[in-house]
């Protein structure tokens, strides 16, 4: 998709290392014993407050969660409802992150509930100085949201 200048405006105002650095550590906490992939999460709200977030996996497999669900959970529980960004932290298990870790499908639909998609970054990173950052649109695109209900 191409991107005007004008899209990626709002880039300025976002704490990139910090969401990055926060989202690396939350990947610390993650509870990954069946997959051993270790995602790290956090999502940055209107107020420019960080929520984040680890994935969480369950021994029946399918109540599992995601660490950006898990991120947007703990801001949503507090609260905040309007979120600017996400920087998502993910690799198998180990030190090093070795790859740029996309939000799953679902993930992208719950970021849409709270998200503006043409002004919501989505930051994948491998660490502080490598990274990618996306629109929410660029991810999901011709989404479905809240709006559409009335
Ligand atoms: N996972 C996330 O936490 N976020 C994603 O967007 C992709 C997948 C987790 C779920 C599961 O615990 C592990 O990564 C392997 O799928």
């Amino acid at each position: 998709m191409e991107r005007g200048k004008n899209e990626m405006a709002g880039l300025g105002e976002i704490p990139v290392s910090a969401l990055i650095r926060s989202a690396m550590d939350a990947r610390k906490k993650a509870y990954a014993p069946y997959s051993n992939y270790m995602v790290g999460a956090a999502v940055l709200t209107n107020e420019l407050r960080i929520y984040t977030g680890c994935n969480i996996e369950n021994a029946a497999y399918t109540p599992s969660i995601c660490a950006e669900r898990t991120a947007v959970s703990k801001a949503v529980s507090e609260g905040k409802r309007s979120f600017k960004a996400i920087a998502v932290v993910g690799s198998p298990k180990g030190e090093l992150i070795t790859q740029y870790a996309f939000p799953c499908g679902v993930c992208r639909q719950v970021l849409r509930e709270f998200a503006d998609p043409e002004r919501f970054f989505v930051i994948v990173a491998k660490n502080e100085a490598d990274y990618r950052i996306y629109l929410l649109k660029e991810l999901l695109p011709e989404s479905f949201g809240p709006e559409n209900l009335y």
